[in-house]
């Protein structure tokens, strides 16, 4: 059984011993006006209590035993399918420093309209107080926060994607700091109305950020980083502003551990934006030729790094699960995340087969003869529709993905190497190189841009720039997040390298250049290599680049030089074009850009112009 739970609404238990907490729910408890309080301990019980309850009333439909055991497949409501950027505020004190890239509005105006949204929003409802740490308990770089949610599926997922629970009270005690994240999914209940499966607010919705204050508050979405407040909102938007106060790193990274056949172990990690083949990587495996080096995962999405007595960098993986794209999973594409989801996975907007089993397109090549597609309708494959949602997702425990790296939990967090970046360029930007030092490395992170495919807004193959694939998650303005990075780098003595890479170059044909996936285990090899002082290369006209020789063909001995030369070429009119693109977001960022990002645009100019018209490896000698 569940610890006992108060009936009173504003009746807190008397284990919880910090005062701003007690105070805390017990105002919004005041404000809301929920039926009942109830405070998460995070046991299975209550996990599984949830679940049931969820499958009682609709919202959770319990997958086959047999094929899925304890899963549980979610349809959310039309609407309610994606994060919302429209909808997403970062309400500085001061407009200037929430920057362009961000809806700002005035902080006392957005608490106006936000007290009045709460104001009995959770009435007929349970507000779950859901504490949770982003990171390993008692972590030095971890930091807790507690979720008041109307939403029993967000309480269900939280505990997958977080340290949630009892547990998390202990180690807050009395005075430790906590960042409030309030929830509701703005639909209170009238005495005796019947509910619906996913509750949402269809007309307004609001995921607001006060970075002075630490506080998130997000209305009328139940939906992924709108409602798991850990994730996006705390662990990137709100985590950046202490990160930038505190001296660390909070970004939208994965985090995975490269070990060599000597058995030396390697921490890199790697940002690239959305729909970019971020899990795929974090959890790669290697081609036969080189399967004496072995990946492990350590996060798929966010990392937070802060430099340790000895002047490295250590990363924690502040979160616990894995909240990732359903379509294009599969066996082929992911063996590693396919199992990673064969029980206790709560999916949502996926395809339903007959025997109870999920769906979603890419996972097998022919598709069942007959669904229920996400919105609940009978589907075959001549339907012209999508089975499951473009953005359906698993929320799965990230223990159960077979290739977690043995420090994943550590406290201390893991030796950070390398630096990657990269995003979907079609042409342009080469498959490798390494940037020069620390500076032109965050030059070309800030200005990375990345092509944009049919899930994401905007006209298809459009570059974007997206710095540091920050953009929709930096809590203040990204000149200043510019400006940290470099400062941040200043401060260690030894910096990690900083590498770029674009697994997406087409020919003229339009076909991939480069094949991907596993195969990119050679790229990472150079990388970890030139991380330790140890592979060759050559200059190029942006940074340190590997010749044909510089990489590991074992077992891929027929890879073209010539489609090589392709990958790796640097075109000069293309990257005076490109230089214009980066000058088009300085512009926008002007009035806080760090002025040395100027300065490395003229040397990246001047080299361009002093190496040969179209740069190829060939042409360096
Ligand atoms: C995510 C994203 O869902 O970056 O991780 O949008
Ligand atoms: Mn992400």
């Amino acid at each position: 059984m569940a610890v006992a739970q108060p009936t009173s609404p504003i009746s807190v238990p008397d284990y919880v011993k910090n005062q701003r907490l007690r105070a805390w729910v017990e105002e919004m408890a005041a404000l809301c006006q929920p039926d009942q309080v109830h405070w998460c301990d995070g046991s299975q019980e209550e996990y599984d209590r949830l679940c049931e309850e969820m499958v009682q009333s609709g919202t959770f439909i319990r997958l086959n035993p047999e094929k899925r055991p304890h899963s549980f497949l979610a349809r959310s409501d039309p609407s309610d399918v994606a994060r919302m950027e429209d909808r997403t505020f970062i309400c500085s004190l001061r407009q200037q420093d929430a920057g362009p890239t961000n809806n700002w509005m005035d902080p006392a105006e957005m608490k106006a309209t936000l007290n009045t949204l709460f104001d009995g929003c959770m009435r007929g409802r349970t507000m779950y107080v859901i504490p949770f740490s982003m990171g390993p308990l008692g972590s030095p770089i971890a930091h807790i926060g507690v979720e008041l949610s109307d939403s029993p599926y967000v309480a269900t997922n939280m505990r997958i994607m977080t340290r949630m629970g009892r547990a998390v009270l202990d180690i807050l005690g009395e005075n430790g700091f906590f960042v409030p994240c309030m929830h509701s999914v703005g639909v209170p209940l009238a005495p005796g109305q019947k509910d619906v499966a996913w509750p949402c607010n269809k007309e307004t919705r609001y995921i607001v950020h006060f970075p002075e204050e630490r506080s998130i508050w997000s209305y009328g979405s139940g939906y992924g980083g709108n409602a798991l407040l850990g994730k996006k909102c705390f662990a990137l938007r709100i985590a950046s502003v202490l990160a930038r106060d505190e001296g660390w790193l909070a970004e939208h990274m994965l985090i995975l551990g490269v070990k060599s056949p000597t058995g030396e172990k390697t921490y890199v990690t790697a940002a690239f934006p959305s729909a970019c083949g971020k899990t795929n990587f974090a959890m790669l495996i290697p081609p036969k030729a080189l399967s004496d080096w072995t990946i492990t995962t350590v996060g798929d999405d966010i990392a937070w790094i802060k430099p340790g007595p000895d002047g490295s960098l250590y990363a924690i993986n502040p979160e616990k699960g894995m909240f990732g794209v359903a379509p294009g999973t599969s066996e082929s594409s992911n063996p590693n995340a396919m199992a990673t989801i064969t029980e206790n996975t709560i999916f949502t907007n996926v395809a339903l087969t007959p025997d109870g089993d999920v769906w979603w397109e890419g996972m097998t090549k022919t598709p069942p003869p007959q669904l229920t597609d996400w919105l609940g309708q009978p589907w075959t494959p001549d339907s012209g529709r999508k089975a499951a949602h473009p953005n359906a997702r698993f929320t799965a425990p990230i223990e159960q993905c077979p290739v977690l790296d043995p420090d994943w939990d550590n406290p201390r967090g893991v030796k950070v190497e390398a630096f990657m970046f990269g995003g979907r360029r079609s042409s342009v930007v080469p498959l490798v190189y390494q940037a020069f030092n620390w500076a032109y490395g965050v030059y070309s992170a800030s200005t990375l841009g990345s092509e944009t495919t049919a899930a994401a807004a905007g006209a298809v193959g459009e570059v974007r720039r997206d710095p540091m694939a920050m953009l929709p998650f930096c809590g203040y303005h990204m000149g200043d997040y510019f400006n940290h990075w470099f400062q941040f780098g200043r401060g260690l003595p030894n910096p990690p390298r900083i590498f770029f890479v674009n697994w997406f170059r087409k020919d003229d044909d339009g076909k991939f250049l480069w094949p991907g996936f596993g195969e990119n285990m050679r790229i990472l090899k150079w990388v970890v290599e030139r991380a330790h002082g140890r592979a060759a290369s050559i200059e190029g006209p942006l940074g340190w680049m590997p010749r044909y020789e510089d990489l590991d063909w074992k077992g891929m001995e027929g890879f073209d030089r010539d489609t090589f030369q392709d990958l790796m070429s640097v075109d000069r009119d293309d990257w005076l074009k490109e230089v214009l693109a980066h000058e088009e977001l300085c512009i926008k960022l002007y009035d806080n850009l760090p002025k040395e990002l100027l300065f490395i645009r003229q040397l990246l100019t001047s080299g361009l112009w002093r190496s040969a018209e179209h740069w190829e490896l060939t042409s360096a000698g």
